[in-house]
């Protein structure tokens, strides 16, 4: 346990930790280190409630703890904190008739990812801190793909561990306007900025050196190493195994939360809520760090 008496595993198989009795508007040395710690042990999810009174620099000062605080350079500058670009609002904030947040409406199937798989180097996660939360949806889903690939059978890790799969932000993007035709496709310059890019099937996190299923079907245009039709059904079975309730649950937000979580090691997916009734505002920090191992293998397939 990295916090003695004050912490709970959120799933049963022991991923996923909430951290009670902690202040994050007042740490020292010895609380940045378990935090550090404990962010590690727990497969990849911190949760922290009663934060309501961070300040936006004590929130980016516990976001890096983790790793290099992004700017949010690729997001309208509307959407970010005045003064803080490292703070990005996510959610239904308007001011004189414009859109303040990124308002991104969810679908009521559960699109499970880890952020930006297409991309390298990958984002290593993120925290999402809640300030205005809907009385009903909105939860975000979270699973645990290092105690999910712990729990396949040896003749599956077997058959997984020597294989790559190719992610497409194209891919994405296709499978996105099958239920938005109004999304366009991307440009030929951003499919020429983000190419195809292969990586592993299944992880080494370069910090615990723990494996995990890395396996974000949307993003995965296809398995090099099969067909399409066996990689589709390989990647449903990864997916249906990883899902379980045992290695996943849903956060339902509260104002004062704080969820991080590890893009390395975990997936995650968000529910939608009524926005004619509700208003919702997060805050959402992104890190940089260090990569999976092997994901450095880039195509232009
Ligand atoms: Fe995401």
């Amino acid at each position: 346990m990295p916090i003695a008496n004050s912490c709970s595993y959120l799933t049963s198989s022991g991923f996923g930790l909430e951290l009670n009795d902690l202040d994050l508007a007042d740490l020292n040395d010895q609380t940045r280190d378990i935090l550090v710690k404990a962010f590690y042990q727990s497969g990849g999810v911190l949760l922290i409630r009663n934060q309501q009174h961070l300040t936006p620099k004590q929130l980016c000062d516990f976001a890096a703890l983790f790793g290099v605080v992004e700017k949010n350079e690729k997001y309208n500058p509307d959407f970010l904190l005045p003064d803080y670009p490292e703070i990005l609002r996510l959610g239904t904030l308007m001011e004189e008739g414009k859109r303040k947040a990124l308002w991104i409406k969810s679908d009521e199937e559960l699109l499970w990812h880890s952020d930006d798989t297409f991309r390298h180097p990958q984002p290593i996660g993120s925290c999402l801190y809640c300030l205005t939360a809907p009385k009903e949806g909105a939860a975000t889903w979270y699973a645990g793909m290092n105690h999910a690939y712990d729990a396949l059978s040896d003749d599956l890790k077997k058959r997984i561990n020597p294989l790559t799969a190719v992610h497409s932000y194209d891919h994405l993007n296709e499978l996105l306007r099958q239920t938005n035709p109004h999304r366009p496709p991307l440009s030929e310059e951003l499919k020429a900025n983000l190419p195809p890019i292969t990586r592993p099937l299944v992880a080494e996190h370069p910090v615990t050196h723990n494996k995990s299923i890395y396996a974000t079907n949307i993003h995965i245009e296809r398995i090099n190493e099969m067909d399409d039709k066996q990689a589709r059904e390989l990647l449903e079975e990864l997916l249906s195994h990883a899902t379980k309730p045992e290695f996943a649950f849903a956060h339902a937000w509260q104002p004062g939360d704080l969820v991080l979580w590890d893009n390395r090691c975990t997936m995650h997916a968000p529910s939608p809520f009524d926005d004619n009734k509700y208003e919702r505002l997060m805050y959402r920090l992104t890190m940089n760090g260090e990569q999976i191992v092997g994901a450095v293998a880039l195509n232009t397939a």
